[in-house]
């Protein structure tokens, strides 16, 4: 409103309707303490004493008591700056926020290309790219989540910038909910980049004496291209973002029931899963939907959590007891934010829906959404979950959330307090049960984001099982998150999507560049399927704490057939995955150059029965020769310092 005619950053209104503001500068310092002022969904931890936090304060030109607090962390080692604002209200009068962002960058030229990740159910995060000048981009969801639509990641780089070279920016924010960001190409070609909540539909009534504070945005620098991004923010998300016991303990192995069984099952099969995934290695039974009430299809009991006693006729505890005395952990699905229309819960709780009372209530995926900003169901969903902590001696859940929230109540707060809620619930139960690993889902990645990340411990990408596929979404998700936050499964073919075939090998291999599980019906396995799933788990296990700590490489494919390849650095040891979908005959083989390594160094490179053995230099520079043949192939090769 007062002639910077940009996307604003803050917009307000006033007791007396007006809705201009002009923020000056009032004070600033800088604190080796992350001050957190208020209670926001998902602050950073402080930093470690190295890291600064520069406080800058702005007061409003005509109401001096009504400041704006911009807080910028650095976080050196990574270079990553965190930017969060806390609006403060002393005026003696109720404030108005329509929009309050999390992060603003003003670039002097308009010369970049803006990346972003959109996508929609089994179809996650495509990689699209547009030139900035003389355009208004914006990346944004309004469906309550961060939503597979688009993800609030977003890289700004220079024309020239390829994955190992050029100079990249990136911004992450930290929240689940709706999200903005906005590349517009302005007055002289400048370019200003904002982030934060999503304007539309969001609204707070910021009464004297309060604050509110937006959520933060990570924000990374770096002149060796996508590549170079991605390292920094894994390395500051396993840091920083990841916390509680998982931040440093392995992931276990899995199996879940869903695509081996889906509503099919009961004690007796999934007994021997367990016992037939004991065999194989497996250290994690998750039992998937279909669990309670008469859940035999998407349309029923969703909401009325207890056991369905034809399918487990010793209840959950019985099935968790049984599961534990083989050694294994149990874990169990939920989705708590729902409720199927046919539930003793709705029934009794028309009213713990987001609906109008004169309008027919949305069904998506025949459920509806509770309204997690009543106490009385926050109350009710942490009931229901630490119960089923509590009783069953659960090891690990299964967070799903299949549909986006509609019908929202009039208070336009609701989208902000919806995932606030969701966050509350989450953290109030790991604290009582701090060994518990949380997973999130949102029929596949609905909401996935740095926010999910600082709550749950890890999530699932995509519905999309198809080996091949799953190589594409791993590809994209992997530019901004650590391998070791990926849910990946080895699942039965043809897929039940795609309807393809493909090797087990290259199945498991694709699932091993993340945190591996097993979705197959392995009760149906061939004596040869069991002995490769025994080496392939057994095989993970070794090279698991490479996959989920190692610095991560997108290596350059430098044949012309649709060589996929992989790169993994742990201290003195080292992976390289290789994929071939396709051969083509009288191709030249694929010249594979490592990255990271130290040039002075001799390694060894060992796949199958082949030994090679060079200086870093070397396996950088000149990089060595593979063909892979057939259809769907790939190759594991291992990296040893010498
Ligand atoms: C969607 C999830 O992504 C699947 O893995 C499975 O849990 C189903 N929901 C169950 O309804």
């Amino acid at each position: 409103g007062k002639g910077d005619y940009g996307d604003p950053f803050v917009c307000l209104t006033f007791a007396d309707g007006s809705r201009t503001s002009d923020f000056v500068f009032e004070s600033s310092e800088v604190k080796d303490e992350k001050p957190t002022l208020s209670g926001m969904p998902c602050a950073l931890p402080p930093s470690c004493p190295d890291d600064q936090t520069l406080h800058v304060i702005l007061k409003e030109a005509c109401r001096p008591t009504l400041r704006l607090h911009l807080f910028y962390t650095a976080y050196s080692a990574e270079n990553v700056i965190s930017r969060r604002a806390v609006l403060e209200n002393g005026t003696g009068e109720t404030v108005v926020i329509n929009k309050l962002l999390s992060s603003q960058l003003d670039f002097e030229d308009s010369d970049y290309i803006m990346t972003s990740f959109h996508g929609s159910w089994t179809n996650e995060m495509n990689r699209s790219e547009t030139p900035c000048s003389g355009k208004n981009i914006v990346n944004e969801t309004r469906l309550g989540f961060s939503s597979n639509r688009a993800n609030p990641f977003v890289m700004l780089s220079r024309p020239d910038a390829t994955e190992t070279s050029g100079e990249v920016y990136a911004s992450n924010l930290i929240y689940s909910g709706n999200h903005y960001e906005c590349a517009q190409s302005g007055e002289l070609a400048r370019l200003r980049f904002s982030t934060g909540i999503h304007p539309e539909g969001f609204s707070w009534l910021l009464k004297s004496g309060e604050s509110f504070e937006t959520p933060e945005a990570a924000l990374c620098y770096s002149a060796e291209g996508f590549g170079g991004v991605s390292r920094c923010f894994h390395r500051f998300v396993r840091k920083y973002i990841i916390r509680g016991i998982w931040a440093n303990k392995a992931k276990p192995v899995l199996i879940n029931s869903w695509e081996a069984a889906y509503f099919d099952f009961d004690e007796n099969r999934i007994l021997s899963i367990a016992k037939q995934a004991k065999q194989l290695g497996v250290e994690l039974l998750v039992l998937d939907d279909g669990w309670f009430g008469r859940r035999n299809s998407t349309k029923t009991s969703m909401g009325d959590w207890t056991a369905n006693p034809e399918k487990l006729p010793h209840g959950v505890r019985g099935l968790a007891d049984r599961i534990h005395d083989m050694g294994m952990q149990f874990g169990i699905w939920v989705e708590p934010e729902m409720v199927n229309p046919p539930t003793k819960l709705y029934k009794e709780h028309p009213d713990w829906i987001y609906h109008f009372a004169n309008r027919v209530s949305d069904t998506s995926r025949e459920q509806y959404v509770l309204d997690m900003t009543r106490e009385d169901v926050q109350q009710f969903v942490y009931q229901m979950l630490d119960d089923l902590l509590t009783s069953y001696d659960v090891d690990y859940i299964k967070w799903d959330a299949n549909r986006p929230i509609s019908q929202s109540n009039l208070d336009r707060s609701v989208w902000y307090k919806h995932i606030e809620a969701v966050y509350d619930i989450v953290k109030a139960l790991k604290k009582k049960h701090p060994h518990v690993l949380f997973e999130a889902c949102a029929s596949g990645g609905g909401r996935i984001d740095y926010g999910i990340l600082g709550i749950f411990d890890d999530f699932w990408t995509s519905d999309n099982t198809d080996a091949c596929d799953r190589l594409t979404i791993q590809d994209s998700y992997s530019y901004i998150y650590p391998i070791k936050a990926m849910r990946a499964w080895v699942t039965d073919c043809p897929n039940f999507i795609s309807n393809r075939d493909i090797p087990m090998r290259y199945r498991f291999h694709s699932a091993m560049m993340g945190t591996l599980g097993i979705g197959c019906n392995i009760l149906k396995f061939s004596d040869e399927e069991t002995k490769l799933a025994q080496e392939m788990i057994a095989l993970y296990k070794e090279i698991r704490p490479i996959v989920q700590e190692g610095d991560f490489y997108r290596l350059e494919n430098l044949s012309e057939d649709d060589y996929r390849s992989y790169e993994y650095l742990k201290d003195t040891k080292g992976l390289l995955f290789v994929f071939l979908s396709h051969t083509r005959i009288g191709h030249r083989p694929l010249t594979l150059k490592l990255r990271g390594l130290k040039k002075d160094t001799r390694y060894k490179l060992t796949y199958g029965d082949q030994e090679i053995i060079k200086s870093g230099a070397y396996f950088m520079a000149r990089g060595i020769d593979l063909r892979l043949s057939g259809d769907y192939a790939s190759e594991l090769i291992f990296i040893s310092e010498m």
